[in-house]
């Protein structure tokens, strides 16, 4: 028989179990490569302004979500796959004042509860990278679009391949990515076989400060928070204390 549902064991905490996105949740930081520098080119090239009604997927703690709808003043509706990142993003809108224009859900990329042709633009910041079944979130970018919808895509790609064998073990502990990080020219493929149409495909390369500053278009009071999260964490979890030394 199936245990009682008040049987069942609750999820572990960020105590007892930090993994990547736990941890970013907790502190309230989320990133992608660029930072702040690539969201504002995505908004650009997707063409969103104040009446365009955005799909943000992977919004992790709602930065880019809470942007666009302070700086643009359009729609926007966020989703991600973590209730800790839902949470954090609802906080964030609250403290910003833009909650009239902006929406958090709990959804699965590969799946996402919504009409076809819902949305004028969607847009996804390093988060298809961690998808193991690609195609299927695609599939579901272009779905929800309206026709002439536009996707914005910032993803990691390998440069060249096969990658040493010790940066894929580096990306996989450092990043949690254990599934498999594509080409530029394997992305091209994908979103034209979901019938997306390519207009910019642009290949970029980051170093160690730049992956710095991605952190960058969070203020002082979030540096702060991180700070005495992380601090907190530090003296309360003896598996953060032992990944972090
Ligand atoms: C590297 S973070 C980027 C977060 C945010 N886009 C940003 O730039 O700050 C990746 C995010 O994707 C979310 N994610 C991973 N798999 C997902 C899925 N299948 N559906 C929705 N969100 C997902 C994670 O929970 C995390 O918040």
């Amino acid at each position: 028989m199936p245990p009682e549902r008040s049987e069942q064991k609750p999820a572990p905490s960020v105590e007892e179990d930090p993994t990547y996105f736990e941890l970013h949740a907790y502190t309230g930081a989320t990133k992608h490569m660029g930072g702040l520098r690539t969201t504002k080119e995505l908004i650009e090239l997707c063409g969103i302004d104040e009446g365009t009604y955005v799909l943000e997927i992977g919004c992790g703690v709602g930065a880019t979500a809470c942007y666009m709808a302070k700086e643009i003043g359009c729609r926007v509706l966020g989703v991600d796959i973590r209730p800790s990142m839902i949470e954090r993003a609802k906080e964030r809108a609250a403290r910003e004042h833009v909650e009239d224009r902006l929406e958090f859900r709990v959804a699965d990329a590969t799946d996402l509860p919504f009409e076809d042709g819902l949305f004028d633009a969607a847009l996804v910041e390093s988060v298809t990278t961690f998808i193991e079944d690609k195609t299927a979130a695609i599939q579901e970018y272009a779905r929800v679009l309206k026709p002439g919808g536009c996707a914005g895509l910032n993803e990691e790609i390998w440069l060249k391949t096969p990658p040493p064998e010790e940066i894929v073990d580096y990306a996989a502990k450092t990043w949690d990515i254990h599934t498999e990080i594509v080409t530029l020219d394997r992305w091209v493929e994908l979103l034209e076989a979901s019938g997306l149409e390519i207009t910019l495909a642009s290949p970029r390369t980051f170093g160690v400060m730049t992956n710095v500053s991605e952190l960058a278009r969070y203020g002082c009071r979030d540096f702060l928070t991180l700070l005495w999260r992380t601090t907190k964490l530090y003296f309360t979890s003896a598996p953060f204390r032992q990944g972090s030394t």
